[in-house]
Formats: structure tokens, C-alpha cells, sequence
């Protein structure tokens, strides 16, 4: 029988047993931010007197139906815990001497909230505690936008922002009336709430109209005329040069347009912009459709272009053929071995699936020269064009990614961009950097991989800085030597450092 369901029976069946060994919880309830750490504390006593041998802990979460395992550490032992807290969850193990059983939960979700379950045995009795936690998300950023009607002088004014628990919105004018707004609430792959308010105001009333969002308090206002947007063009000597600016365009699009048909006459190239039945779906194609429509179908072409994308990457990666690399590479590594031979910055033992960030997230691989990043990286390339036929699938799953750009950075001349569309052989495929950048900042499916980066080129750093700055729901792992990327290194954080050991680790 689980042990924990034991320890629940005999505390409730044998009160006796347990009169003398008690569990508290450090606080009834915990609220903590999405995204963010949570310690939770139950404190034991008598203290163990050898929390190696004669101790067992374990937490749950009394979810929906059944209680899930969140983590369990038995006479010292961890056991592998659900998929859902995966790499996220520890026991502050150095506290257990003192009598607390610490679960540290990090990178919190909001469906992390919920009743958590602290049970404790050890040689004196068993008991347990209950802790409620709750994860919040304050809407914090507000985003403003002014647009004016098509016809009339109305402006509709639109405030925006993301959080959790839902939040109603009010909006006032400058002598505090309320007005009427229209607010529309989606949830976000998070499980965030996109809440969404907007107001028609006159544009020739002068007034000021704030937007407030009551759950957490944010506000924003805007000054009515003032911060309506003027596109006027100020004087006579300002058209001619732009007219002039305009014309010069025109020639240089027309040229780059004939040279891009001369060089894409071949019959092998494949256009992204161009879907199954051979339609161009460009944004010009879209802007001509119906306006409420826009939005959706601007997305749904995205969806298509990664996909064309992702097929292509995938026969490059196999063309270029990482497994055999992978199998040609392993003189001093065994693909097996992988599982031992990572640790997160604490250095306790973490599995292969730690190495795929969560969506939003920069992670940082790094081991010494020899110990194995480069072969890491390809066996990540390969698990994602091999899928379940990889001989590592049951403990490495890249199948929620769509793309997996892999980039080696030691081979790095040119900026991020540019290196992203030489190594990929994708000259001919996309047609923009802009595209690009923005089929990556806007999806969560896609993994950047960059191999062997070393601060120190200004170009490559520099654009690399402005994606990161930018990255939406793109994941990045970066794979480095210890002190390559200080720079970076500061910016993420310990908690997003994992590290490759040269030598096998067993537990
Ligand atoms: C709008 O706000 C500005 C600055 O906060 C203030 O000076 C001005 O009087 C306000 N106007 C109205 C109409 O409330
Ligand atoms: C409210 O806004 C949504 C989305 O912008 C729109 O579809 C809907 O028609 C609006 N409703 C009203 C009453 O204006
Ligand atoms: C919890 O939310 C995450 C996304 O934030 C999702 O990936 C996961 O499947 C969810 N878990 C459950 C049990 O719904
Ligand atoms: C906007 O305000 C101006 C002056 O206050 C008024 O003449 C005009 O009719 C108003 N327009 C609308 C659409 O309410």
C-alpha cells in the first residue's frame, strides 16, 4: 500500500500512536506570484534523529479527483514526482535536521494553487497538515492604445493588460464620472485573463479618461486631445523630401524584387509565403480581407508558415544528420548517460526534460571544455526530429515544439538574424527578418538553441540582447562554458542555470 495513505489511515485510526510526534504548518495559506518561488513549511517534532536512515516526507496536492505526488524523499531517497512539477520543485533537505520539511515550488503556474498535503513519518509516528495556495498574477503593465474612428471625431481609447484572477475595469473622466465601457476577458495559454476595455470618447471634448483595473489597482489616463496621435505634415519643404524619400523606395523595392525573382528561378526553391494550393499569403492578401476577420487569419498563416518552416528545419537537421554526429561525437559520452549527468545550479540531479525552457524562459547550459554541451545540443536536435523514435523519448519530449532552431555560435560571423538564416539555409525561404523575428517572439512552440556562445562578438551580442529583450513566448536554452556569458549570466539568474557534469553522478 502507498505508505502516505498509510500514514493517513494510522493517524486517524490509532490517535494514540501519534500523540506524541506532531506536524504544524508554518502558515494555514501561502499567496505567491505567477512565475515566481513559494516556500512552504510544515515543521515536525520530536526532531529525527537520523534523517537519513529514518525519515520520510512527502507532499501532495489534493487536485480535482485524486491527490497527486508533488515530491517524496524516503529515508533520503527522492522519488521522481508528477510531470506537472517536473525540475520545479525541491525539499530544502539541510532544514530537515532542524525539523522542517521545506517544499520550495518554482516557476509558479496559476493551476499550482490548490491544497497541498505535508505528511511526515519517522521512527516516533507519522502526521500530516494541509496548506492552501493560492497564485496570483497583479496586472502590472498596462498597455494604452488611441485609435481614431473612421468617420467622426470619436477616438476609441483601449486599455489592456494580463493577470489573474479576472479583474473588472472603470473608467472616469476628468471629474471622476463613471462611463460606460465595453470590457472583454480571454484566457491566455497560461491561464492568465487578457482582460481588454474600451471607451468612445469625443476627440474634440478636451478631458482626461482613466481606465482602472480594480484587482490590483493599475491605472492609465489619457489626455484627450492631447495624446491623440497627429500624422500632419508641417510644411511645404517636408513633402518634397519625403515625396522624394517615397520615390527613391519605390525604385529600390523594384529592384530588389527583380533580382529576388532572377535568383529564385530555380526549381528547388521552396516559398514559405506561398501555402499549399500555391496562394500567395502575404499581408498585403490579408489587409484586403473583411477587418474582423484580420486578426484571426493573420494567425492562422503564421500557424501555416511554421509549420512549412518546421518541415524544413526538420529534413536541414536530417540532411546535416545530428544523430550520426551524435553517435560519431560520444567517444567520452553515452547517449544513456545523460540523465546523470545533469544538475541544476545546487547541483541536485535533474532530468533531461529540465533542458526545454518553459515558454518565456532562458535557460543556460553550461560545462567545462570536454564535458559533453555540444553532443547535449545535438541530442536535443535529433529528439526533436526523431521524435518517439528516439532512443532517449521516454525521458526527453520535445513534442509540444513546433520549431527548434539550433545555432552554432562558435561558427557565429554575422548578427542573430543573419546567422539564423545562413545556418538554416533558410536565404530563399522566408522572405524578411522581420517575418522571422516575428514567427519567433510570437509563438511558445518554438526552442532557440544556441551552441558554444561566448560574449565578446558585438554584433551577435547585441541583436542577441534586443531578441531576448523581445522574445514573447520563444524558449532559449543557451549552451556555454562556464564564464563565457557573464553578461547573460547576470541577467537570468541562478535559477536558470543548469550544469553538465564531466564526471557521471549517481545517487
Ligand atoms: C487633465 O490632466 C491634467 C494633468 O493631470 C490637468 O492639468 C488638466 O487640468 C486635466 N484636464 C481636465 C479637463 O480634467
Ligand atoms: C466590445 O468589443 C468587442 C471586441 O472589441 C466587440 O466585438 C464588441 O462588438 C463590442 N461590443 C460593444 C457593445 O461595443
Ligand atoms: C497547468 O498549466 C500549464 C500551463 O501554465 C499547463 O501546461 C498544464 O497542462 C496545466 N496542468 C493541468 C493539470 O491542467
Ligand atoms: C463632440 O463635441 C463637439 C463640441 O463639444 C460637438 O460639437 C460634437 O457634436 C460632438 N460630437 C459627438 C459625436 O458627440
Amino acid at each position: 500500500m502507498d505508505w502516505a495513505l498509510f500514514v493517513i489511515l494510522q493517524v486517524i485510526f490509532q490517535p494514540s500512536l501519534s500523540v506524541l510526534f506532531t506536524v504544524e504548518a508554518e502558515r494555514p495559506t501561502y499567496t505567491s506570484e505567477f512565475g515566481g518561488d513559494v516556500v512552504m513549511g510544515c515543521r515536525f517534532q520530536p526532531k529525527p534523529s537520523n534523517p537519513q536512515a529514518d525519515l520520510k516526507v512527502s507532499w501532495r496536492w489534493l487536485g480535482s479527483t485524486s491527490p497527486w505526488e508533488v515530491y517524496q524523499m524516503n529515508n533520503g531517497k527522492e522519488h521522481s514526482a508528477s510531470p506537472e512539477y517536473q525540475g520545479r520543485v525541491r525539499l530544502l533537505t539541510e532544514q530537515l535536521n532542524e525539523g522542517w520539511a521545506k517544499l520550495q515550488v518554482s516557476r509558479l503556474r496559476i493551476n499550482d494553487s490548490g491544497v497541498y498535503q505535508c505528511l511526515v513519518q519517522t521512527g516516533e509516528g507519522a502526521d500530516y497538515k494541509a496548506i492552501t495556495l493560492s497564485v496570483i498574477a497583479p496586472y502590472k503593465t498596462l498597455t494604452k492604445r488611441i485609435v481614431k474612428a473612421a468617420e467622426g471625431d470619436k477616438v476609441l481609447l483601449t486599455c489592456q493588460s494580463e493577470g489573474y484572477p479576472e479583474s473588472p475595469v472603470v473608467w472616469q473622466d476628468g471629474r471622476l464620472q463613471s462611463l460606460k465601457s465595453n470590457t472583454t476577458t480571454v484566457s491566455t495559454p497560461e491561464q492568465l485573463f487578457k482582460v481588454t476595455s474600451q471607451i468612445h470618447v469625443n476627440s474634440s471634448d478636451k478631458d482626461n479618461y482613466t481606465c482602472h483595473f480594480l484587482n490590483g489597482g493599475q491605472s492609465a489616463t489619457f489626455h484627450i486631445p492631447d495624446e491623440i496621435p497627429v500624422p500632419q505634415v508641417k510644411n511645404d519643404a517636408l513633402i518634397v523630401v519625403l515625396s522624394i524619400g517615397l520615390i527613391m523606395v519605390v525604385i529600390i523595392v523594384a529592384v530588389l524584387m527583380y533580382r529576388r525573382r532572377k535568383g529564385s528561378n530555380t526549381p528547388s526553391t521552396r516559398n514559405l509565403l506561398v501555402d499549399g494550393r500555391g496562394g500567395p499569403v502575404s499581408a498585403v492578401a490579408c489587409s484586403q480581407t473583411d477587418k474582423e476577420n484580420e486578426e484571426e487569419r493573420t494567425i492562422f498563416n503564421e500557424e501555416r508558415i511554421e509549420e512549412n518552416l518546421g518541415a524544413i528545419l526538420k529534413a536541414h537537421y536530417s540532411d546535416v544528420s545530428f544523430s550520426t554526429e551524435v553517435r560519431h561525437h560520444s567517444g567520452s559520452f553515452d547517449v544513456e548517460e545523460l540523465p546523470h549527468r545533469l544538475q541544476n545550479n545546487e547541483g541536485q540531479a535533474m532530468k533531461p526534460q529540465a533542458l526545454l525552457p518553459e515558454a518565456g524562459e532562458i535557460l543556460l547550459l553550461q560545462g567545462p571544455p570536454g564535458s559533453g554541451k555540444t553532443t547535449v545540443a545535438h541530442i536535443l536536435v535529433s529528439s526533436w526530429v526523431e521524435g518517439p523514435a528516439h532512443s532517449l523519448a521516454n525521458v526527453l519530449d520535445l513534442s509540444i515544439l513546433r520549431l527548434l532552431l539550433y545555432i552554432d555560435c562558435s561558427a557565429a560571423k554575422g548578427d542573430l538574424f543573419q546567422e539564423v538564416v545562413t545556418q538554416l539555409s533558410l536565404m530563399e525561404k522566408t522572405s524578411t527578418e522581420d517575418e522571422l523575428r516575428t514567427l519567433l517572439t510570437r509563438s511558445s512552440d518554438t526552442l532557440l538553441l544556441l551552441d558554444g556562445y561566448r560574449e565578446g562578438n558585438q554584433f551577435f551580442d547585441e541583436s542577441l540582447k534586443r531578441f531576448l529583450c523581445e522574445r514573447g513566448g520563444c524558449r532559449v536554452l543557451v549552451v556555454t562554458c562556464p564564464e563565457h556569458c557573464p553578461t547573460l549570466k547576470e541577467t537570468i539568474g541562478t535559477r536558470g542555470v543548469l550544469k553538465l557534469q564531466t564526471q557521471t553522478v549517481k545517487y
